[in-house]
């Protein structure tokens, strides 16, 4: 038989002996090595390589083990998996690669070009990173199957695919690597004219965005055409299409197309009549409507608008129909046939009320109407079939209760968010397929009916009872698969309940749960995010907390009663991505072990009693983007940072009201990147797909929550503390800061005019220090500055005029009597608006022969009985003078 096998594969087989020495597991294929480990995937399991002779032998990644194939067997290609070959004349016919696990290129000169005489061809769902599709697959002309999808080839289609004149079926597909491949109108045009007979075509995710959609809808053969996340855009010329008469599957998604779809009163037979024709298509050619074959229309992610045509209600074979993620609007109207199975209209503008008719529709298995604009009462007993529905974000009332128990064995996705429920679906006790349950923001009240509780279900993975009045304990949660668990804003009591060790998400946040965190938390092995925030939780962190779950990537306990020592060791290698453990009223000193937490992003351990110095060694964690430790007693200098680059990522960072004192961390504002160059064009929030970060930010003079964190927000506070000295002008460095807090501190020197670098300022805060000089001018030209406060300083000199200052008003200046001009109402003289002779700090220290530096740093650091106080008593006269000049601010800070 070996004769039989085509040249080429032999020829293979002898050629690459050089890879027999041994063995490279992930070896780089190249070239018409590629058949051999194909081939031998196939013939083992993936992972598996097998070395052509002499070494014959399959290699697996886990153990290296030779299994010696028959020479008769592995000489005959023919009964190699995959590979079939013409009984008569034994030509490889047939190629079928898909899934080898092959990686490395395809050549121009790979010897897969000679296997001439094939007629199918797969290499889908490989990776043949950086390969183009050569245009030597044009070169098998007996071709009618060819599949290169999922492959990961890369750069244009070529047009050499158009003297494949047999294809029948050619899959391009890539949209899990959208864009890799591209697709020109010149090759498109010779593949359109010259594949007569292709009835396949999907081209999925290739890069279209330069084709007219017009050549392809000149195929009157086609019955599959799939051009989803294609980038085609603009309108489609309808009339073409409505031409495909053979269409079974037409899906054209995620492709940008705009318009309305045409009205054209439709019957699988019917001539459009011209001036019909002539409302979507200028061509006079009258066109006829011939879809009668078509069983999927896919519509979704385009941006089409207007009503949905009556002709897609009596598309005679339409079993699947997705126009969700567009703008139709209009109503929903009744469907002529009963063939439909899927029925996706979500995320579009539609409304009235859903027909009656959608519901007898006797092969519904999928009905999705999610985020429309519809309303009326839905009350639904039938639809025997329905495993999928979704009614969320609508203004419906939905009546679940009138029920014959059989009626629902097969519901699987119940998702009813927001649909006016106010009694708990009794029918879901005859739900034995129940996987998915949203009935979050409803009107659910009273406790959590026991037959639901005791309702073994181990189908459940999903269960979202959030934003309803549940009230009482909820003692055991029964199901034993269950993933996701949010009861999120109710009035649930007692103890924390425990859900099975399966679970992944589980929020109870905003709740009124009570006791200690019980320790069977910590066998909660798998989970990733735990949201207990917002209770009124009590005692000590359970020691487990660090290191229960190794996938443990947001902790969050925000607002709760919690005490003592943050205890957790946190593991190294974890993946804590938020720890939230703001508003409890946890002590002592930072553990060590948050050192280990390198995915760290968010850090808030605002509002707590946490005595700690600067945790400058959290410099090191590359991922952290947002520090609080507002209203602690953290105290002590901010010491250098230990790293030429620390808090790469950092963008709000929030020390204030604790006990800080020495200068400002110069250092660290020269090198905190984040804070200097932040892009923005996209709005995107941190942790936009699994959780969303809340922090609290004093924004513009008020404490605000900020639901989500915009990944471009960024802000300093560094206010109501004891630094001192001047503010360091690298501050200026910072330009994508928006807010900047240094108020209530003893900052003395003048306002460094670097601030007005500061170009994405929307609120700046220096208020109650004892800054002197003038007010830069530049500052007016902040132009996104929407609040200032410089109140209770020592500026002087007359106050920026034009742009950005004739917003504020009086309160941005007040207690600093050497201001003047608007808004306030002293008027500039000469003299002030000039104050050159004005004794700034420099002048003031020789004046007095007095050196700020060691009182006030004795004082923000804690040393001003020892040393501030001596010095008071000794020059009292002097402090006189202090006082004259900076103000009752100074007067109460340093007597009190
Ligand atoms: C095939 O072509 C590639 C790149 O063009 C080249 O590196 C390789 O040596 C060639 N192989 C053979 C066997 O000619
Ligand atoms: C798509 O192709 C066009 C040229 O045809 C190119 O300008 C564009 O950048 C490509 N888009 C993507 C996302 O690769
Ligand atoms: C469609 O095909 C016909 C002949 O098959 C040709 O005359 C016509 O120009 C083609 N239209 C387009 C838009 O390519
Ligand atoms: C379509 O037309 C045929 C004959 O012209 C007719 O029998 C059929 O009922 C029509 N269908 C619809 C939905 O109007
Ligand atoms: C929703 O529909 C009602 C009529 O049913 C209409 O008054 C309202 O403007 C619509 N709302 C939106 C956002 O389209
Ligand atoms: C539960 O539903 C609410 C509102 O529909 C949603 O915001 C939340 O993300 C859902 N919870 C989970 C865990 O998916
Ligand atoms: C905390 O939960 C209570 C209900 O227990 C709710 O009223 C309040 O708005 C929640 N606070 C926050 C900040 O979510
Ligand atoms: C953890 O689970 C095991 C097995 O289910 C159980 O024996 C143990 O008591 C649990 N631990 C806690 C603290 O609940
Ligand atoms: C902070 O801790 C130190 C000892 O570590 C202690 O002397 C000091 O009193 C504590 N401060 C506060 C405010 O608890």
């Amino acid at each position: 038989m070996s004769s039989s096998c085509s040249a080429a594969l032999v020829n293979m087989y002898a050629a690459h002996h050089h890879h027999s020495t041994l063995p490279h597991l992930r070896f780089h294929i190249s070239n018409s090595a590629i058949l051999m480990t194909a081939l031998l995937c196939f013939n083992s399991r993936t992972h598996c390589f097998l070395m052509p002779p002499p070494v014959l032998g399959i290699y697996c990644c886990t153990s290296v083990y030779f299994k010696t194939i028959s020479k008769e067997k592995g000489k005959d290609c023919c009964k190699w998996i995959g590979v079939t070959c013409e009984r008569v004349t034994g030509h490889v016919v047939g190629l079928d690669l898909s899934c080898s696990g092959l990686q490395g290129n395809i050549h121009h000169n790979s010897s897969l070009f000679s296997l001439s005489h094939l007629q199918r061809l797969s290499l889908s769902c490989n990776d043949f990173t950086g390969s183009p599709v050569s245009s030597n697959f044009g070169r098998f002309v007996s071709l009618t199957h060819l599949d290169l999808s999922f492959s990961n080839f890369s750069g244009h289609i070529p047009s050499e695919l158009s003297h494949l004149s047999r294809l029948v079926s050619l899959n391009l597909s890539a949209y899990d690597k959208p864009y890799y491949l591209r697709l020109e109108t010149f090759s498109l045009k010779r593949i359109v004219q010259n594949l007569t007979n292709l009835r396949e075509l999907v081209l999925d995710g290739a890069n279209m965005s330069s084709v007219l959609p017009d050549p392809f809808l000149n195929w009157t053969s086609l019955t599959h055409l799939s051009l989803r996340d294609c980038r085609l855009h603009g309108q489609i010329p309808w009339s073409l299409l409505l031409k495909l008469d053979q269409l079974v599957w037409l899906d054209l998604s995620g492709d940008n197309l705009v318009g309305q779809l045409p009205k054209v009163h439709s019957n699988s037979t019917t001539k459009i009549s011209s001036s019909l024709y002539d409302s979507f298509n200028k061509k006079p050619e009258p066109a006829v409507l011939m879809l009668s074959q078509l069983q999927q229309l896919d519509l979704s992610y385009n941006s089409f608008t207007g009503a949905i045509p009556s002709w897609i209600y009596s598309l005679p074979s339409l079993a699947s129909l997705y126009l969700s993620n567009n703008r139709f609007t209009g109503t929903i109207s009744k469907f002529q046939y009963t063939s439909l199975t899927d029925l996706d209209l979500s995320y579009n503008k539609l409304h009235g009320q859903i027909p009656i008719s959608i519901f007898e529709l006797p092969n519904l298995s999928l009905l999705s109407l999610e985020a429309n604009n519809l309303s009326g009462v839905v009350e639904f007993d039938k639809l025997q079939r329905l495993k999928y529905i979704w009614l969320a974000y609508n203004h419906l009332s939905v009546r679940l209760n009138n029920f014959s128990n059989s009626s629902w064995l097969n519901l699987t996705i119940v998702h009813l968010s927001s649909c006016n429920i106010s009694e708990f679906p009794y029918i879901l006790r005859y739900s034995p397929q129940l996987e998915s349950l949203d009935l979050s923001y409803n009107q659910l009240q009273g406790k959590v009916p026991t037959w639901f509780l005791d309702g073994r279900k181990d189908t459940l993975s999903y269960l979202n009872l959030s934003h309803n009045f549940l009230t009482g304990n909820i003692e055991q949660l029964p199901w034993r698969n269950l993933k996701n668990l949010d009861l999120e804003s109710n009035f649930l009591q007692g103890q924390v309940p425990i859900p099975p060790p399966s679970i992944l998400v589980f929020s109870i946040s905003n709740n009124q749960l009570t006791g200690r965190l019980p320790p069977s938390l910590c066998n909660l092995t798998s989970i990733q995010i735990l949201d207990l925030s917002n209770n009124s939780l009590s005692g000590k962190l359970p020691s487990c907390l660090g290191n229960f779950s190794d996938s443990l990537s947001v902790l969050d306990l925000r607002k709760n009663k919690l005490v003592g020592l943050i205890a957790a060791t946190f593991k190294k290698g974890n993946v804590l991505r938020t720890l939230d453990l703001n508003g409890n009223q946890l002590d002592g000193p930072l553990p060590q072990s948050l050192r280990n937490c390198s995915n760290l992003e968010v850090l808030d351990l605002g509002n707590n009693y946490i005595n700690d110095t600067f945790p400058n060694w959290l410099e090191t964690l590359p991922m952290l983007q947002v520090l609080i430790l507002r209203s602690n007693s953290f105290h002590g200098p901010i010491r250098s940072p230990i790293t030429r680059f620390p808090f790469q990522k950092m963008r709000i960072m929030d020390l204030s009201h604790n006990h800080f004192c020495g200068p400002l961390p110069k250092k660290y504002f020269e090198n905190l990147l984040s804070m200097m160059n932040v892009q923005g064009d996209e709005l995107k929030y941190m942790g936009e797909y699994y959780y969303q970060d809340t922090v609290v930010v004093a924004m513009k003079g008020s404490q605000l929550q900020l639901v989500k964190i915009q990944t471009f927000f960024t802000t300093i506070d560094f206010s109501n503390n004891a630094f001192r000295g001047k503010i360091p002008k690298e501050i200026g460095k910072f330009k994508s800061l928006k807010g900047l807090n240094f108020s209530h501190n003893y900052l003395t020197g003048s306002i460094p005019p670097s601030i007005g670098n500061l170009t994405n300022l929307e609120w700046l805060d220096l208020s109650s220090n004892m800054l002197v000089g003038e007010i830069p001018r530049n500052l007016a030209d902040l132009t996104e500055l929407g609040t200032l406060n410089l109140s209770e300083n020592r500026l002087v000199g007359s106050i920026p005029q034009g742009k950005q200052f004739n917003t504020f008003e009086n309160d941005s200046y007040i207690g600093n009597f050497g201001l003047c001009g608007y808004p306030l109402s002293k008027t500039c003289t000469t003299e002030e608006a000039h104050p050159s002779s004005f004794q700034g700090e420099d002048d003031l220290e020789q004046v007095n022969g007095f050196d700020w530096e060691i009182v006030l740093m004795g004082f923000g650091c804690g040393m001003v009985i020892g040393f501030s106080m001596g010095y008071l008593v000794f020059s009292n006269r002097k402090l006189d003078r202090i006082v004259k000049n900076f103000g009752r601010e100074l007067r109460s800070k340093l007597l009190k």
